[in-house]
């Protein structure tokens, strides 16, 4: 049986099946918990002492905690909620003689042959008009709806030495048999509440893994799950918001979208979110430009996204020192070129804090020949010039749609977020 904040982060994440999904259920606990939302599109009133939660597109979000005496700083955590993902394009049916099959497009570095042989069903939201007005409902539908089927070794001799994937080819998933040719918009219709498909004016829908997460290991230490990346910190980060207790500084807890492709979207990390959102909030303090100024440079984010782990079958792919390991603690990663912000200031100062929170703290560098990845912390800090700490859980498998982690870090990362948010 695994502790409860495992069974709470593999809940999540089962529930969270879209990024649309997480920013939902995040809201729906801070609205529960008494977060007053303030909507972009209206103007705001804000005062000390009061919890906010700002949303934008459905699939951001922003939750920012005052403490009852003015604060001259901010302390922010961020983390994004999307996945890579095959996405149902418009017009979704591909019908031929005998089968249905969907329409799909690769959204952000999937590892392709992870989305075959294994049942998937969809998920996202629909736009729909009601009284005038368009509005959003999420979908998910809840069974095995779809298989993107593997091609027999027999018609495909070389597909254990090497295997290359066309999308367009390789990864439609069977959906039905062409009897059954225009139910799948019904279909989501139906899972949207509306009567007719063609009260479906848009719609965001992604094929998800419906291979629930689990808990394996000789002693039961390892996890694996869809989404780990970046649900894990995402709930972890939220988590550590959720218990910390938000005194002296503004608090903020920011989720992103978008981060798979790159953040440069609305939503993303390198919008202007999270500055117009501080900006609104100080203004409405009563606080002026030069106030704002002066707190970011007096502030500290850490930008959550989790980190390679060494692989055991290929020690020789990580940096011979900086090589995280499962269940070692948090990582902090770094990066010459800077696609890792962290830099010695950032270092030293998520180092203290991992101290006080008696919490392990590894490093993480790529091999100096490899480019690796990227992720947010560097985009976010351009708009919101904070010293950020690029960190992560260490997990293996990135981007599979079944990827595998370490049971005890996640309590790490809460640890050491419920510090920063004290
Ligand atoms: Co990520």
């Amino acid at each position: 049986m695994p502790d409860e904040l495992t069974q709470n982060l593999l809940h999540f994440i089962s529930r969270c099946p879209t990024a649309f999904h997480a920013a939902a259920a995040m809201k729906k606990a801070l609205v529960y918990s008494g977060f007053e939302e303030l909507p972009e599109e209206n103007p705001w009133t804000v005062q000390w002492g009061g919890r906010y939660v700002v949303t934008r597109n459905g699939s951001a979000l922003i939750a920012l905690t005052l403490p009852a005496q003015p604060a001259g700083a901010f302390r922010l955590a961020a983390a994004h909620g999307d996945s890579p993902a095959l996405k149902i394009k418009e017009n979704p049916e591909l019908c031929d003689a005998y089968y249905i099959r969907l329409n799909v497009e690769g959204y952000g570095g999937l590892i392709c042959s992870t989305w075959t042989d294994r049942p998937l069903s969809v998920a996202g939201r629909v736009m729909t008009e009601e009284n005038g007005k368009i509005t959003s409902r999420l979908v998910c539908v809840d069974r095995d709806l779809l298989v993107i089927p593997s091609l027999a070794i027999h018609m495909n001799r070389s597909v254990n030495e090497s295997c290359s994937w066309n999308i367009q080819k390789d990864l439609l998933p069977l959906y039905g048999e062409a009897e059954d040719r225009g139910a799948f918009m019904k279909l989501i219709a139906r899972e949207a509440g509306l009567d007719d498909p063609s009260r479906i004016l848009g719609h965001d829908l992604f094929l998800y893994s419906r291979i629930p997460g689990t808990v394996w290991g000789a002693r039961s230490e390892f996890l694996s799950s869809p989404r780990l990346d970046d649900l894990q910190c995402a709930f972890a980060a939220f988590r550590g918001f959720t218990e910390g207790k938000k005194e002296k500084y503004i608090c903020v807890n920011c989720l992103f979208d978008n981060e798979e492709t790159g953040s440069h979207t609305r939503q993303g990390a390198a919008s202007d979110f999270l500055e117009s959102t501080l900006r609104r909030i100080t203004e409405g303090l009563g606080l002026t430009y030069d106030q704002y100024k002066s707190m970011l440079a007096r502030s500290f984010m850490l930008s959550a996204d989790n980190a390679h782990g060494v692989h055991p079958n290929y020690e020789d792919l990580s940096d011979p020192v900086n090589r995280p390991v499962l269940n070692g603690g948090v990582v902090l990663k770094f990066n010459a070129a800077q696609k890792y912000c962290t830099d010695a200031v950032s270092a030293a100062l998520f180092r203290q804090l991992c101290q006080r929170a008696h919490v392990s703290c590894q490093s993480f560098a790529n091999r100096s020949d490899m480019a690796g990845g990227s992720t947010l912390g560097n985009l976010s800090a351009v708009r919101v010039p904070v010293p950020t700490a690029d960190i992560g859980l260490p997990q293996l498998a990135m981007h599979s749609s079944w990827e595998t982690a370490g049971v005890r870090d996640t309590a790490d990362l809460v640890n050491v977020c419920s510090l920063l948010f004290e």
